[in-house]
């Protein structure tokens, strides 16, 4: 049996959550740009950033996967909103629907994790689309807000760190 922990990650929040996972489990955690051949995992469990709603390189990932009848699934999102807020967990498994095989998606046990930002390292592109972001939503009155946009606006232009690692053992006990 072959197990595989793979990770799509920018800043490193996931890769974290990745290798401690990896060395709690004693599973094998790569990115997603060094998987060769997918079909040769059993257990695949793969842990994304999320970005505007996608999990990073999921989709790109999953797309090559067939035959998954005998295989275990799990899928983990690590994102910036609220992961207990069941609005926010709504929203995000209805995009992994969207970017993923339907039996995929049925097979799969789905988790989500929070990460954390660190604007000073953000990219050109990905500061403007945060700017672009917090101008549009930052005028909404609070309870109207999405978790999403409340997290970005509390969080904008700072440095923030909500990695947990006991959020984990949820996820070691379903491998
Ligand atoms: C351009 C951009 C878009 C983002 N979109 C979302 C989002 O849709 N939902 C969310 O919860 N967090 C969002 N985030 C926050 C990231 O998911 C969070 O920083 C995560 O920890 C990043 O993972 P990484 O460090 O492994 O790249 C976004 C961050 C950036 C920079």
């Amino acid at each position: 049996m072959s197990n595989i922990i793979i990770y799509g990650s920018h800043y490193g929040t996931t890769k974290q959550y990745a290798k401690e996972l990896s060395r709690r489990t004693n599973i094998e955690a790569i990115s997603f740009e060094n998987v060769k051949e997918i079909n040769n995992y059993d257990k695949i469990i793969y842990l994304g950033g999320l970005y505007a709603g996608g999990v990073l390189g999921m989709t790109k990932t999953l797309k090559k996967l067939n035959k998954i009848s005998n295989k275990t699934i799990i899928l983990v999102t690590i994102g910036l909103s609220d992961p207990t807020d069941e609005k926010n967990i709504n929203n995000i498994r209805n995009n992994i629907k969207s970017q993923i095989q339907k039996e995929i998606f049925e097979k799969a046990k789905i988790f989500h994790l929070r990460g954390g930002i660190d604007y000073s390292k953000l990219n050109f592109v990905h500061k403007t689309m945060m700017k672009l972001l917090y101008n549009a939503v930052k005028n909404v009155p609070n309870e109207k807000q999405t978790a999403e946009n409340r997290a970005m606006i509390e969080t904008y232009n700072k440095k923030v760190d909500f990695i947990d690692f006991s959020g984990l053992d949820k996820i070691i006990n379903e491998i």
